[in-house]
């Protein structure tokens, strides 16, 4: 079994990797990444000299490119993590959002169509749906949800996941797609939440929540989301949706709290700042489907999730703070310079 896993030098995708390679030691797993901003090599390093490992700097929009390796490596299947992943940035710039998680899905398919393929699977998000109002807990993201979008980010996933639909339809390509919500664990990158403030707070810098920080997000283990995919991959059903989460809502503003209490800093350091323009309020996933189907649950609460993330990120300084030091500073003051500081 060969798997082209694309976006692998990022977050999840260099997770899923991992868990792979871990779990299927005659799988053979070929990671295609562009390596931008969000991609870093030295993640993928401890499985650099592994024999069924490899890794290719490639664009997925390149066709000739990716043919070219399709050609090479004839894969059984292809896991799309590759995307830029960041709402604020899409707010800033929407255009490589559309370009990539747009066009590059079309790329990739297309590729499949061509070689052929056992399964494309589109590694998609619960911002697809929108948002759901604070004071409506009994509401919650099925499958059956209207695709209804925020952020430029969030359009992009959706387009690209009408278009894996139509693909199945339209050429009968075997695709599933799995929504999942916010994640959180190792070799997440610091311009997101939870990373970001434990990078501040270690610090000693403001810790930047938008608004007021009532906004609710529906947090899954890394791990537990490698998992899910995993099973839809080996048992999910084609054509299918899949929603991943379920069971961890958390408001912002607790979650700073819980880190500024793990590593003995003072919430002093809480700056409530201008908030981001179209915030979605509440993301909360239904997982029904795939644990009906797939068995499958979050192993990990949230309570245990981050305390083992805050440990990694105390263990794994350098990794971040390489990060830190480079090009992203100039995004920092793009992004927080002009914020105006609310309390
Ligand atoms: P990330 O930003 O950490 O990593 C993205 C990776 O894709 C990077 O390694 C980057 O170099 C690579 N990439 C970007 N553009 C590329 C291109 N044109 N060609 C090849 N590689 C390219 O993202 P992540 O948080 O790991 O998210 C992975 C996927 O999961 C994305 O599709 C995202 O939409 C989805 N998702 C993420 C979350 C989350 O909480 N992080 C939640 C739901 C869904
Ligand atoms: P983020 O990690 O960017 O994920 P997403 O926007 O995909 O949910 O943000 C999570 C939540 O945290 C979101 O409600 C925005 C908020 N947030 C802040 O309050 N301050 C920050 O500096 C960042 C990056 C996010």
């Amino acid at each position: 079994m060969t798997i082209i896993v694309t976006g692998g030098a990022g977050f999840i995708g260099s997770n899923f990797v991992f868990h792979m390679l871990d779990t299927y030691p005659d799988y053979r797993i070929v990671c295609l990444d562009k390596l931008t901003y969000a991609g870093n090599l030295s993640t993928l390093e401890p499985v650099m000299d592994n024999p069924n490992f490899r890794f290719v700097k490639l664009d997925i929009c390149d066709r000739e490119g990716v043919y070219r390796l399709f050609e090479e490596e004839k894969p059984d299947m292809v896991v799309n993590f590759a995307a830029e992943s960041h709402v604020d940035r899409s707010i800033e710039d929407p255009e490589v959002f559309l370009r990539t998680n747009i066009l590059g899905t079309q790329v990739l398919m297309d590729a499949c169509r061509k070689y052929g393929i056992r399964r494309y699977h589109q590694v998609s998000t619960d911002e697809v749906y929108g948002d759901l109002p604070l004071d409506r807990p009994d509401l919650f993201f099925t499958e059956e949800t209207p695709i209804h979008t925020s952020s430029p980010y969030s359009a992009s996933k959706a387009s690209a996941d009408l278009l894996v639909l139509a693909y199945y339809r339209t050429y009968g390509l075997s695709v599933t797609i799995s929504r999942c919500s916010n994640n959180y664990g190792p070799y997440h990158f610091p311009e997101k939440l939870i990373p970001l403030m434990i990078a501040n707070a270690l610090n000693d810098k403001p810790l930047p929540v938008y608004g007021q920080g009532l906004n609710v997000r529906d947090w899954l283990y890394v791990e537990d989301h490698c998992k899910a995919i995993d099973l839809i991959l080996h048992k999910g059903r084609e054509g299918q949706v899949y929603n991943v989460g379920g069971h961890n809502e958390m408001r912002n503003i607790d979650i700073v709290k819980i880190i500024c209490k793990a590593l003995g800093k003072p919430e002093s350091l809480i700056t409530y700042v201008t908030d981001r323009k179209g915030h979605d309020m509440r993301y909360a996933i239904d997982p029904t489907k795939i644990h009906r189907e797939l068995g499958w649950e979050p192993e990990t609460k949230f309570a245990d999730g981050i305390q083992k993330t805050i440990a990694w990120y105390l263990e794994n300084r350098r990794w971040w703070e390489t990060i830190l030091s480079g090009e992203y500073q100039n995004y920092y003051e793009k992004m927080y310079g002009s914020r105006e500081t609310l309390g």
